[in-house]
């Protein structure tokens, strides 16, 4: 794991605009998977500016949206849909049928849920995969308990998940108590995973994640095993890990070190 610890939103935002900007240039039909929430807007926002400014073609770019909740159409506002479509899709030149998202109303939940998969598995997976994380640390909609092995599927959100989301719903009974979303074990497949976090609130989840144990009680401790998960935080999130000069030291020195491998080769 490679923890990345900035100073601010804006930091965080540039540091995860650089990974997706290389991605891309190595790779100009790269595969996405993309997640909702308040974390990755200023992401969003800046590729927007980047595709406007023509840094950045998303012509070729293909999309996996992370989850979406059960029973709500794509136009409902608070559909991760419709969050797609108008903080980053309708902005962009992307190709609308590169643009592959979970259902809030399949007609049969496994078999779309497979279908996905297969999907996913036809562009030969996911070449960057974006998480924020839950305070309960939770990846997707994968919350505590998931199966680490898991395949994309319907989850039960938690209480405390359903609380979180209802600042955006006027009423919290309106938040849907169910959902679809890619399994841990769909994640982990992905090459290369970037998680942001930022806030005191999420330095907790933050803490186990990186320093934890592995357990479904916290899924994004799974992290830990994937060969190139990058951990993007602010200090308010960094603040509970004990190596946090560490990581800092690691990061001051990452330059250095890919030099000295160039001068090796
Ligand atoms: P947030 O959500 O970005 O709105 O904090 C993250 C998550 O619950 O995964």
């Amino acid at each position: 794991m490679e923890i990345i610890i900035k100073q601010d939103y804006e930091q965080i935002c540039e540091e995860a605009i650089k990974i997706i900007h290389q991605a891309w240039k190595k790779k100009n039909n790269l595969v996405l998977g993309l997640p909702t929430g308040k974390t990755p807007l200023g992401v969003y926002r800046r590729l927007i500016e980047l595709n406007k400014k023509e840094e950045i073609d998303f012509s070729q770019v293909i999309t996996f949206s992370l989850d979406e909740y059960l029973g709500l159409e794509e136009n409902h506002p608070q559909s991760f849909a419709y969050y797609m479509e108008k903080n980053l899709f309708q902005h962009i030149n992307i190709n609308k049928e590169n643009i592959y998202r979970l259902s809030g109303n399949p007609e049969n939940i496994d078999e779309h849920c497979k279908a996905y998969e297969e999907k996913i598995n036809s562009f030969g997976g996911i070449d960057l995969q974006i998480l924020g994380i839950g305070r309960n640390g939770h990846i997707g909609f994968n919350e505590p308990s998931s199966s680490l092995s898991s395949r994309t599927r319907v989850k039960t959100l938690t209480l405390e998940t359903i609380e979180a989301n209802s600042r955006l719903f006027q009423d919290e009974k309106e938040v849907p108590r169910f959902c679809l979303t890619l399994g841990i074990g769909t994640i982990m497949e992905a090459k290369m995973i970037v998680l942001l976090a930022l806030g005191k609130n999420k330095g907790e989840a933050i803490f186990k994640c990186v320093e934890g144990p592995i357990t479904a009680s916290v899924p994004a401790s799974i992290l830990q095993l994937h060969p190139q998960a990058k951990i993007i935080i602010d200090q308010e999130a960094a603040s509970l890990l004990s190596r946090k000069d560490y990581y800092q030291w690691v990061y001051k020195n990452k330059e250095r070190v890919d030099d000295f491998i160039a001068k090796k080769k």
